[in-house]
């Protein structure tokens, strides 16, 4: 499986170069996407496109582009006017060091890198206009108003307010599941998966995207902001409603056991090795940041 080095090195050679006045801008993206991170998203992809047997070469760009849309959701996620948080991948958040003004716009510059990356000369001439266009076609679905976008906006307007099991989990399989299920998705595209790999892994993806997320709820309350690299108890300052406020901490993480353990049955479809993502299902269950 490629490296997170090989990734990074792929992300940052899509970075904008020879910008002269818009070098306040290609800084700031520059120092969301180089601040780190686990990247999983990528990482995704990459499985399951060299689960079904394509090159990480191939899938690279859909790779890099989730990644991109995931960082512009997290410096938009940290604005004052959303979570209000000063700390991102263990530095001071983009807007802290850059403005707002620009942050935001480093957000958008990123969501419109991602798609300018899936439909470069070079992407197409690797895969194929098909696969780009199939893939443009998830990407924008996951992280638009039935994804990312759609997510956050359930998550704002239930703060101070009760949202109930079935609302917070409606507001997490968007705002965390979509861009998780858009990575797996498009690694299987890039794959040639059939229609019922394609399932299964939209099934691995919903699974274990519900789970990365109640993992983060349980961590913003038991973990530490050196840890993390990002506030604790953020969640609890906003009044956010989640599976932590409602089911307590044991229960959640009975939850996920329960949906990871269903996301690696998902796999039995696929007839390659598919021992790495069943790991990576297990891990991102036990993480730590
Ligand atoms: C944080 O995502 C935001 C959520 C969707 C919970 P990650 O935990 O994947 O953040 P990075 O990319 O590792 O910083
Ligand atoms: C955000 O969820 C998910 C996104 C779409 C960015 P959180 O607000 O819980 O993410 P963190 O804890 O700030 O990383
Ligand atoms: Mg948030
Ligand atoms: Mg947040
Ligand atoms: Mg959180």
């Amino acid at each position: 499986m490629t490296d997170i080095k090989t990734i990074e090195e792929a992300l940052y050679s899509y970075i904008p170069k020879n910008t002269i006045y818009e070098k306040n801008l290609v800084d700031s993206m520059r120092y969301s996407m180089e601040a780190g991170g686990k990247r999983i998203r990528p990482t995704l992809t990459l499985a399951f496109a060299e689960l079904l047997g394509a090159t990480a070469k191939e899938a690279m760009p859909f790779a890099c582009a989730v990644e991109m849309i995931h960082t512009y959701s997290l410096i938009h996620d940290d604005l004052p006017c959303m979570d209000d948080d000063d700390m991102r991948r263990g530095k001071p958040s983009n807007h802290k060091v850059y403005g707002e003004d620009i942050a935001l716009l480093a957000g958008d510059a990123l969501q419109s890198l991602a798609f300018d990356t899936m439909t470069l000369d070079e992407t197409i001439d690797l895969s194929g206009y098909e696969k780009a266009c199939k893939c443009v076609s998830i990407l924008s679905r996951y992280c638009g108003t039935i994804g990312m976008v759609g997510g956050q906006v359930i998550d704002l307007e239930y703060e101070n307010k009760n949202a109930t099991l079935d609302i917070i989990t409606e507001m997490d399989k968007k705002k965390t599941g979509g861009l998780i299920k858009a990575a797996c998705l498009m690694g299987c595209v890039v794959g040639n998966a059939n229609s019922d790999e394609l399932l299964a892994a939209e099934k691995y993806a919903e699974n274990i995207g519900l789970a990365f997320q109640i993992v983060d709820d349980i961590l913003d309350v038991t973990s530490t902001e050196q840890e993390l690299g990002k506030p604790i108890g953020s969640d609890a300052e906003n009044n956010k409603t989640n599976y932590v406020t409602e089911l307590g901490i044991d229960e959640c993480k009975a939850l996920v056991d329960k949906l990871t353990i269903e996301a690696i049955e998902s796999l039995s479809v696929f007839k390659g090795d598919t021992s790495y993502l069943v790991t990576l299902a297990k891990k991102l269950a036990t993480r730590t940041n």
